[in-house]
């Protein structure tokens, strides 16, 4: 007998028609775009693997608390709500709303920072990295270094490199880094996992110089399901116990609320202490509304807390990262290069590996997201230079980063497997045909976040 099969722990209500158009449509939108998948218009898609970010399926229960919620502007009902469930279920005292998670990245970082500090962290997010950025600061990536190697297999590639973080807070002093940030799972580096261990490790090594340290928290529980996987002495816990002992040992967090509690809008910072909660919220009201709505309609507070309390649900967790890693087998079953190991949103493709005839500076991992949406409709996202090249702001000179990826990422509960078998099967059509790909040239390029808004063309 073979292993048991395990169908979806859900059954489907409500469906949503998929749009399918033809390959010479495509090539045309494709070109309307500037080459740039960002462009794209939902009815061009077929399948739509460019974030996990707001585009889950809800469960039921979470459609039913948008009808609870509560509209007063000042003292609304929802926001005691989502107060108890972010002390129930990560333990912090203090939460302050956000209509999303880089709007919590600009209360926190624009409180903490100021010019020329340094934030040590394992990887920043690309839209984290720009907010540390913008108030004149600087990340410095301390991640292990075999994050960087795509291919050799580590349970936690996410990890914090000690070594480093000693070296940033003796070369700089402590004066200059008012905190330090593990991004939980690592997006940046492939959503890999940060370990138990690391974490207390890291907060040990910041408390001795008085440092804080925060979580980007946006994939907590998938962090915590290979905690549980695949750290010693986590397997008999549950998602929730894991993910609170995690959030014990940080100070506060930033959470993008549209990734693992699966709200297609909604964020927060959650803060352990008063005085710091206090100069947050005054912030707050100036970019996002009063402290007890933050940007968000009550209907949508009343779901976050609602989601907070499911996000840890063990059986749809399970579902996640099995299909996403049902979706990481079949491309590598087909000799395409991946990240291993398989992250826990999203496959990260080798773009550098499959696609070695590109060099870096024609953008191999855009030029493949361009030509997997031309092959099948299905939309990913190249992660490399575009997103992630560093300029000097002395010197001008730009460093590129050492990986070229296309991200899959998989939203939540709204794709089957056979999907996965389409976009896998799209991949290895596109691998046939690579000496074709040639790569892009940016024709238009904004001065931060080049991504989401530059224009490319094919070379
Ligand atoms: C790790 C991480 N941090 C922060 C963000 C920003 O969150 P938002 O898109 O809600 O602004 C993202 C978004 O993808 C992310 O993946």
């Amino acid at each position: 007998m073979g292993k048991k099969i395990k169908a979806e722990p859900f059954k489907i209500k409500a469906v949503e028609p998929l749009n399918i158009i033809t390959r010479e449509e495509r090539d045309k939108r494709i070109k309307e775009a500037y080459y740039n998948v960002f462009n794209l218009k939902a009815d061009d898609i077929y399948i739509d693997l460019l974030t996990d970010s707001g585009t889950s399926s809800m469960t039921d229960t979470q459609w039913s608390a948008l009808m609870q919620g509560d509209e007063t502007y000042a003292g609304s009902k929802s926001f005691d709500r989502l107060q108890e469930a972010v002390e129930r279920v990560l333990g912090y005292r203090y939460v302050i709303p956000t209509h999303q998670g880089r709007a919590a990245e600009n209360i926190l970082f624009g409180t903490l920072l100021k010019k020329g500090d340094l934030v040590p962290f394992n990887q920043p997010f690309d839209s984290t990295a720009a907010h540390i950025n913008v108030n004149e600061a600087e990340t410095v990536d301390c991640v292990v270094d075999i994050a960087y190697d795509t291919q050799t297999y580590h349970p936690f590639k996410g990890n914090l490199e000690l070594e480093k973080l000693h070296r940033v807070i003796k070369e700089v002093g402590k004066e200059k880094i008012p905190f330090v940030m593990l991004t939980l799972t690592n997006n940046s580096g492939g959503g890999q996992p940060v370990s138990m261990a690391n974490i207390k490790e890291t907060k040990r090594a910041a408390s001795k110089y008085d440092i804080p340290l925060y979580f980007d928290a946006a994939r907590c529980v998938e962090n915590a399901y290979f905690i549980k996987q695949r750290e010693s002495g986590y397997s008999t816990k549950t998602l929730a116990q894991i993910a609170k002992e995690m959030f014990s040992y940080a100070d506060g967090c930033t959470f993008s609320a549209k990734k693992d509690p699966a709200v297609n809008i909604g964020g927060f910072i959650a803060v352990k202490n008063e005085s710091l909660y206090l100069d947050l919220i005054s912030r707050l009201v100036l970019y996002e509304g009063f402290y007890t709505y933050g940007g968000l309609a009550g209907r949508d507070l009343q779901v976050l807390a609602q989601s907070l309390y499911e996000m840890t649900n063990e059986d749809f967790m399970e579902q996640r990262i099995q299909q996403v890693n049902y979706l990481g087998e079949s491309i590598t079953g087909a000799g395409i290069p991946i990240v291993n190991p398989i992250g826990g949103h999203a496959v990260f493709v080798d773009a550098k590996r499959m696609l070695p005839h590109v060099p870096q500076s024609r953008l191999p991992a855009d030029a493949l997201a361009v030509e997997l949406y031309r092959e099948a409709g299905v939309r990913g996202l190249g992660l490399g230079v575009l997103a992630f090249s560093k300029q000097d702001t002395v010197t001008g000179a730009v460093t590129f980063p050492e990986t070229e990826l296309l991200r899959l990422a998989v939203p939540r509960r709204v794709y089957t497997d056979r999907h996965m078998d389409v976009v896998s099967e799209a991949l290895s059509r596109v691998r046939d045909r690579k000496d074709e790909i040639s790569g892009l040239k940016i024709t238009y390029e904004p001065s931060r976040l080049k991504h989401f808004l530059s224009r490319l063309e094919p070379l």
